[in-house]
């Protein structure tokens, strides 16, 4: 699918009212209510996985028209009830403008639902019927995903998308291993940490879309871990030093846990056959592998590239033989990390700037107040800059700028940008468009003759291609060959978990993958000079 050809999100027109909190909603006729508010910090009770049995989700509607009562909810509410607007969440769906009022949230959780549109479709394995669950997780820098699957019947069961507790340590890696190195017992700390995340996560799927927890655990036959080296290397409490010596950024590093029947003991699945999916070296985790299994790059007959943008970004090139990957720093810039007004996406980030009558149109995720920039937001706001002139190729503001910054919305200075905010982005964009140039020359091809172009990681939901394009972040390929996969580790790591055979799956993508470390590149370093300046590439290199 191309980024850019996806429909345009659908206006948010359904208000979700709970005490002095409120959400708002696509009317999407295709998601249920209680799934929408999922994605998000306000929930629905829940207990049965949506099937209309537990009632947990009762939600009632104020104004608006929506589907008339299921046959589970008539069984389920009273007439009376359904008659003054009460109805089951999981049911809902409306059919247009609507304000509903939730009476009884969810106590809060520190886990979203992850976007079922991206779901794999998969086949079932009747041989697993003894231990048939199974969990995918990508134990991500900032965040963590992980899906519960029922293998033997090819079901997801749910998914869930949280952030890593290990940030408390250091937002990258580099500060996190630097947390471990300084007391070596700390290691075993940041490992329960994470370990102790990803259960919570297991145990928020089990208790709201099963309604079963202990009874489950029991039947975990399979847990599958990816993740980058450092994270890896973390979760299976060993020491993060190896990392710090530039021999081993291209050798394989083993990530093999030494307690593994404590660590089954402490998630109370004993039967569970905990993998680490080995990473492809020290600063290339298996978090690329498996973006590429769900990419299924090598199927491919033409050149492709796949950016994973996360807090390190992961760049492979396949050129029809061999996959070229590196790894590139940089990428806080892209989730809004080290700009001045930059925040996550979370609800009131400005994800979407569009050029407007007077100031520009700022489009928020939840139609929030705006409260800074996401990643998405920003690149926008610079190419808008970058083409009223008012700042410059080189990266400067045309005219001085007052302290305050210059603010898209002069009342509101969360929307101020600053010269060191284009100054940090400069960087982080460059590494990254350096690097795709540098792979497109170790394989002798032209950037300009990639087929498709795959773009990974949450940062590619909101992205808009003609930002990135026109500040020379991804290269000036037609719209069509770019395609969006988003939640691509977690995606792979599922395709590993249902395969027949995960070890050759893995092992024959493992098997043509070149890593190579561009530090000390001389014509890296002299591309990161070049693409220090917002401007595109790619169609000529
Ligand atoms: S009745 Fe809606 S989640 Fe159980």
């Amino acid at each position: 699918m191309s980024a850019d050809n996806r429909p345009a999100p659908a206006e948010p027109v359904v208000s979700v009212v709970c005490g002095d909190r409120v959400r708002m909603l696509p009317a999407d006729p295709q998601t249920t209510v209680r799934h929408a508010l999922d994605t998000g910090d306000l929930r629905v009770r829940a207990a049965c996985g949506g099937l209309g049995t537990c009632g947990a989700c009762l939600i009632t509607v104020l104004e608006g028209e929506c589907n008339p009562p299921t046959l589970a909810e008539r069984q389920k509410l009273l007439p009376e009830d359904l008659a003054q607007g009460q109805r089951l969440a999981c049911q809902l769906y409306p059919r247009g403008p609507a304000k509903l009022y939730l009476e009884h949230p969810a106590t809060d959780a520190v886990w979203k639902s992850l976007d079922s549109s991206c779901r794999l479709r998969a086949a079932g394995n009747p041989a697993l019927a003894d231990y048939p669950f199974g969990v995918a997780v990508d134990l991500g820098t900032t965040h963590i995903r992980l899906a519960l699957w029922q293998r033997q019947a090819g079901r997801r069961i749910g998914s869930r998308i949280g952030l890593n507790p290990q940030l408390a340590h250091g937002a990258d890696v580099l500060t996190r291993l630097d947390a471990e190195r300084l007391a070596a017992a700390d290691s075993r700390v940041l490992a329960g940490e994470a370990r102790k995340a990803v259960i919570e996560g297991v145990r928020d799927i089990l208790s709201r879309d099963l309604g079963e927890i202990t009874p489950i655990l029991a039947q975990v036959g399979k847990v599958l871990v990816v993740g980058n080296t450092a994270m890896l290397s973390l979760i299976c409490g060993t020491s993060g030093d190896s990392l710090y010596d530039p021999d081993n950024w291209q050798a394989p590093i083993a990530c093999i846990p030494d307690d593994l029947a404590a660590w089954r003991d402490s998630w109370r699945m004993p039967h569970a056959d905990i993998e680490i999916v080995q990473p492809l070296a020290g600063f290339v985790g298996s978090d690329l592998l498996a973006a590429l299994i769900a990419a299924d790059i090598t199927a491919q007959s033409a050149p492709a590239m796949l950016a994973d943008f996360g807090t390190n970004t992961e760049i492979a090139l396949w050129d029809g033989g061999r996959i070229w990957a590196t790894s590139v720093t940089g990428g806080p810039a892209f989730e809004g990390v080290g700009i001045r007004n930059g925040i996550g996406a979370e609800a009131g980030a400005i994800h979407r700037v569009e050029p407007g009558a007077g100031s520009p149109r700022l489009q928020t995720i939840d139609a929030a107040p705006a409260r800074g920039f996401c990643g998405s937001g920003f690149i926008d706001a610079v190419a808008l800059l970058l083409a009223d002139g008012a700042v410059k190729p080189s990266g400067r503001f045309a005219a001085p700028q007052a302290a305050t910054g210059l603010r898209l919305v002069p009342e509101n200075p969360r929307t101020a940008i600053f010269a060191s905010d284009i100054d940090i982005f400069q960087r982080a964009k460059a590494s990254t468009a350096a690097a795709m140039a540098q792979l497109a020359e170790f394989a002798g091809i032209d950037l300009a003759s990639l087929d498709s172009f795959w773009i990974c990681g949450s940062f590619g939901r909101h992205l808009h291609l003609s930002s990135a394009i026109r500040v020379g972040l991804l290269p000036a390929l037609s719209r069509e060959r770019f395609r969006l996969l988003a939640d691509a580790s977690l995606a792979g790591c599922e395709k590993l978990l249902l395969a027949p055979d995960p070890g050759k799956f893995n092992t024959g993508i493992a098997q043509r993958i070149r890593v190579l470390n561009l530090g000390g590149v001389v014509e890296y370093e002299n591309r990161f000079i070049d693409h220090l300046r917002l401007q595109t590439f790619g169609a000529t290199e």
